[in-house]
């Protein structure tokens, strides 16, 4: 019996944009995990209504969620960990086929809800009884709700709470792992599926530990409400006293929802105005009446109120003349300010159409209907993808795919069959295209002669050779030049004096544990070359890199001076070497600095030359949490669709003030300068580097400036590829971030310190 299927219906969040929409999944699917992309065109960011949209799709045959409301920090400490012992509650539940459901289940205060609760517990308790891991540390079960299961059974979700020694909660979690799983085993050995004297017949239970920050709550005394969502009838939902007032600490908030059979339920947040991180205060939404894990449809904090723009309708006739000396302008609001909480609305309707409005994946997640035959895999599977016209902006593949036609010859093959990257120089199918644009002969690579004039050709083989010096080619100490392709610290000695693994103290995390748009917390000592630039009252403005124990590399436009701070003078700023955390400064080493050099060239309007370089005052203690980048050599290349990774501070999305508290890393891949160029209005110039994940959502962004863009080379040392400079908003599509690209600086650098 697929009971599973039965009545699980799991949603996929996809959050695109400014509206956030969870589009339903087939049941039984897995809940893919969520991605998070800020806003990225503007027509979108147009939209009146900011909502947070959770269109949640149930199986067969009811329709059911609960909405959690969880905040403030409990003592947690206090309930979760006392005396060595952990309380650690799973949740779950099981599928009864001896009994059928009525409406009275739906009711916790019926004598036919009660007696069936009591059932389920005690029986929970005897499965319990035949593990003795488990029957050793059971404190309880309670039932939190029934619905109506296939063949007319029940479903019972319960929770099931366990206070269970430290050293033991490991071997707890197999075993509740154990109850889950193949119900033919279960059946023959625990008794499932057998009627012993009065008890249920249970066809099949599944649990997961609850979420951790739940755990520590006593969810049993929580308050709780009961909705039944219908079709054509809008219901709302609201936080404790919203819009009056604020919702209280320590709360815990269930709602139930549930909908008759067929039926899906869509439930839109209008106003959700929670805390920023999900720490402390969330809203969890489960495909189920009890927070299962296993079972969780979203999970929201921070806040999305509707757009507080000014604006309104133009009048045809915009310059009024009056008389008098006197006139009245009035402003007309129609949204008032409200406290924190939220408020939502929900609904039942019969899903005729999955994706009303909207182009429907084959992985039946929904997509805005633009963005079919973009080019971009939005749906994840490609389905958006096939069967597409090409229109005038793009290039057809000759596998079917159409691409933005600025992806032609970049380097990268977009189509996956290479269409995209043939005959774009006027080398031929049999020969090889040198750095330099000449084309020889494919099989001339690595015959140890310099065909191609610059090297390239002798670039990537076992041995390097040496060739004639020129603008590609890595010039070793005693003026040799070589054909390798960065040479530098590779772990190989290649050159014969042995320089280019003369200098190699830089590029490597030695603490091997383990804002930012789109990125993910970092570790401890995860990138020690990461620096955070306070300006005296106001804290983080800028990130930098550490390229030795004295020299910092950040951006110019960070430190030119503005109309109420001098960001040029050395004695304003703050250097946090080694920090993690901003709200943890004091764990790391804080130095001042003693000279600012600016580059001369720099050019605040174009954002050319956007490098400085800090001396600190003293000379600051190498360590596991701080140690220096790599610098490439002038020649050092970084190709295009080369994965790099961006680190930082700064804002997580372009729409917010509050910069990331916890440093930010995030993938993204180096952008060809001339595709670049077309992307972001010829404001390339040849000393910038383009990276980025052009369907939008992951970028670098305020904040971030200064800070290191580094590239993993073949010996695993990290490179400083670029510096985070300017972009256009933050991880918007087809707009890549722009970066100074360090190669062009190497001489000045070494010029001016030495490093
Ligand atoms: N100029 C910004 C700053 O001061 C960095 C912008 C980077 N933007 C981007 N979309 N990559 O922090």
């Amino acid at each position: 019996m697929t009971h599973e299927r039965q009545h699980r219906g799991l949603t996929a969040a996809n959050l695109t944009n400014t509206s956030y929409d969870m589009e339903p999944l087939k049941s039984g699917n897995k809940i893919p995990t969520e991605q998070f992309l800020p806003a990225s065109d503007a027509k979108k960011l147009q939209k009146k209504r900011v909502s947070f949209r959770a269109i949640v799709a149930i199986g067969l045959p009811t329709a059911l969620a609960i909405i959690a409301l969880v905040t403030g920090l409990l003592v947690w400490h206090f309930h979760y960990r006392y005396n060595g012992r952990v309380r650690k509650m799973f949740s779950g539940y099981l599928t009864i086929s001896s009994q059928t459901f009525s409406d009275a289940y739906e009711n916790s205060n019926t004598a036919e809800y009660k007696e069936l609760a009591s059932k389920v517990s005690r029986q929970l308790k005897g499965i319990y009884g035949q593990v003795r891991l488990l029957s050793k540390y059971h404190v309880a079960s309670s039932v939190q709700g029934f619905s109506e299961g296939s063949n007319n059974g029940i479903i019972a979700y319960y929770l099931s709470e366990f206070n269970v020694p430290e050293s033991q909660v490991s071997a707890v979690d197999e075993a509740m792992a154990s109850m889950d799983g193949g119900e033919n085993a279960r059946k023959s050995r625990r008794g499932f599926g057998r009627r012993t004297d009065n008890s249920l017949i249970i066809d099949g239970m599944t649990s997961g530990a609850v979420d951790a920050r739940l755990a520590g709550r006593n969810l049993k005394r929580s308050s709780k409400r009961s909705h039944h969502a219908h079709g054509n009838q809008t219901d709302i939902i609201r936080s404790p006293g919203f819009p009056d007032s604020a919702y209280l600490p320590n709360l815990y908030t269930e709602w139930q929802i549930r909908a008759d059979p067929e039926h899906r339920i869509r439930l839109e947040f209008d106003v959700l105005d929670l805390e920023k991180d999900c720490r402390n205060d969330f809203i969890k939404v489960y495909d189920s009446l009890a927070p299962s894990e296993k079972q969780v449809i979203a999970e929201k904090c921070g806040y999305r109120l509707p757009d507080e723009k000014i604006c309104g309708e133009k009048p045809p006739k915009t310059v009024y003349t009056i008389k008098s000396n006197q006139t009245t302008v009035r402003f007309h609001s129609d949204l008032s300010y409200v406290s924190e909480g939220f408020s939502a609305e929900f609904e039942a309707f019969e899903p005729t159409n999955p994706c009303p409005g909207r182009f429907q994946c084959d992985n039946d997640l929904c997509v805005s209907p633009n963005l079919e035959c973009d080019g971009y895999n939005d749906c994840g599977d490609m389905s958006d993808e096939r069967g597409c016209t090409c229109n005038e902006t793009q290039i057809k593949c000759k596998n079917g795919f159409c691409k933005p036609s600025f992806w032609r010859c970049d380097g990268v093959n977009d189509c996956g069959d290479n269409t995209d990257e043939e005959n774009c120089g006027n080398c031929k199918a049999q020969e090889f295209r040198c750095r330099n644009s000449r084309c020889i002969p494919a099989h001339k690579q690595c015959n140890g002669y310099n065909d191609c004039g610059d090297g390239s050709d002798e670039s990537q083989c076992e041995k390097s050779i040496a060739v004639h010096c020129s603008d590609l080619t890595y010039k070793c100490k005693n003026n040799q030049c070589i054909s390798k392709l960065n040479p530098m610290c590779d772990g190989e000695i290649d050159c014969a004096d042995g320089s280019d693994e003369a200098e190699c103290k830089c590029g490597t995390k030695p603490y091997k544990s383990s804002r930012i748009v789109g990125g993910k917390d970092s570790s401890e000592g995860e990138w020690p070359w990461q620096v955070s630039l306070h300006m005296n009252t106001q804290g983080h403005v800028c990130g930098a890199s550490v390229i030795s124990n004295r020299w910092l590399v950040t951006a110019a436009h960070c430190v030119q001076d503005s109309e109420k701070f001098k960001y040029s003078q050395p004695d304003q700023w703050e250097v946090y070497l080694g920090l993690l955390n901003q709200g943890e400064t004091s764990k790391s080493t804080l130095k001042r600095v003693k000279r600012i050099i600016s580059h001369p060239q720099y050019d605040h309007l174009s954002d050319d030359n956007d490098i400085a370089l800090m001396e600190l005052d003293s000379p600051v203690t190498l360590s596991q949490n701080i140690w220096p980048v790599c610098l490439p050599e002038a020649t050092h290349d970084f190709p295009a669709g080369k994965s790099v990774w961006i680190t930082g501070w700064g804002k997580q999305r372009e729409e917010v003030d509050a910069i990331a508290s916890v440093l930010q890393k995030a993938e993204v891949r180096i952008i060809n300068n001339t595709v670049c160029n077309k992307l972001m209005d010829d404001g390339i110039t040849p000393r910038m580097i383009c990276a980025g994940v052009l369907s939008g959502g992951v970028d670098a962004c305020q904040g971030d400036s200064g800070g290191p863009m580094t590239s993993t080379e073949s010996s695993g040392r990290m490179f400083l590829a670029g510096v985070v400079s300017w972009g256009d908003g933050c991880g918007r599509r087809n707009r890549p971030g722009v970066y100074t690209r360090v190669t062009e600086y190497r001489s000045w650098i070494r010029e001016m310190t030495g490093v």
